[in-house]
């Protein structure tokens, strides 16, 4: 419509008069997926959203994500301003991890080897030895593990479960969840897999374990685009944030896409397949950012916790390269 028009329109000229370049996740809205790839930002995961803002030359990110890819943008580039529609798109697993709880656990553990999630604040990455996203989280415990290291891993329960089952490693768990992933259930998604047999089941590993035994394809949100890509199935039911099927059915116009099934009757779920938080993120408060910045829209990062938090994130860039 018109007003969408008009803040589309805006946006362009603000990110050429701020220098800015526009990073967004694969769950943000699609239009604000449309403008990253039309002015020459990026859509991707959370591994590639870091790496494409600290290699880019722009001096001002705009993040469109949760705070968690804003904080990583500023600790990786901490001379460039970081800007988000609001700050106050969180993530369950950053909110169910404080970094003094974490802290003691790990001080519990001492000769564990910390590998801690994207998901989570600069303090936690911070105490870390590894940051890992799910892109790539599987193989670097699996690097760790041919050491003899043991692990302690945060916070995602689901996702640590299925690489210490993968790995066979000993790893010691917070327990956290995300509530989007969580709801989705699998008795409900044995009962649409009956239904539709030509379906490929694509799984999110943050889904809890019985859902991702049902999983043709388990992985990352970009991994999930190419596998829906590359499997032969002409259908595809689909375990992670809804917002990942405008890329999908972009991607492979020919073929049908639908929801895994979340609350059983889909009338309990919490979330219902899409993150509140990510849902914070729309067209006008990408343009507020971008014309007013300042406190309610920049990132900023204690600098000497940014500093220890840039150690095991460049670890993480360098390990998936
Ligand atoms: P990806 O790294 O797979 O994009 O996941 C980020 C996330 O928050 C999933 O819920
Ligand atoms: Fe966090 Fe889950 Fe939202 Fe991803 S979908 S940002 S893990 S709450």
């Amino acid at each position: 419509d018109a007003q969408k028009a008009q803040h589309i329109s805006r946006i362009k000229t603000l990110l050429e008069r701020e220098n800015a370049v526009l990073v967004a996740h694969y769950y943000t809205d699609p239009d604000i997926q449309a403008l990253a790839e039309e002015t020459g930002g990026c859509v991707s995961d959370s591994l590639e959203m870091a790496r494409f803002g600290a290699e880019h030359e722009a001096q001002t990110l705009i993040v469109a994500g949760v705070k968690f890819m804003g904080e990583t943008a500023k600790i990786l580039t901490p001379q460039k301003r970081v800007l988000m529609p609001t700050l106050e798109a969180t993530c369950s697993l950053d909110l169910g991890c404080p970094a003094d709880k974490f802290s003691e656990f790990c001080d519990a553990h001492p000769d564990h080897t910390v590998v801690v999630y994207a998901n989570t604040s600069a303090a936690v990455k911070a105490r870390a030895d590894w940051v890992v996203t799910s892109s790539m989280a599987l193989e670097l415990v699996e690097h760790l593990d041919s050491q003899g290291k043991k692990i302690l891993w945060g916070p995602d329960k689901h996702l640590g479960g299925y690489i210490a089952k993968q790995t066979g490693a000993e790893m010691v768990m917070w327990q956290g969840a995300c509530v989007v992933h969580d709801e989705f259930k699998s008795q409900a998604l044995i009962a649409l897999k009956e239904q539709y047999p030509e379906a490929a089941v694509l799984v999110h590993p943050e889904s809890p374990a019985a859902v991702v035994d049902l999983a043709d394809a388990v992985g990352s949100t970009s991994q999930l685009i190419k596998a829906s890509q590359t499997l032969p199935n002409s259908m595809f039911i689909v375990a992670t944030d809804k917002g990942i099927f405008y890329k999908m059915q972009q991607q492979a116009p020919e073929k049908t896409f639908i929801e895994a099934p979340t609350g059983g009757n889909g009338a309990t779920c919490r979330s219902c397949a899409h993150c509140p938080w990510m849902a914070m993120n729309g067209l006008e408060a990408i343009e507020n950012a971008l014309s007013t910045g300042g406190k309610v829209h920049e990132i900023h990062v204690d600098p000497e916790l940014g500093k220890e938090a840039m150690k095991p994130l460049n670890r993480m860039l360098e390990f998936a390269r």
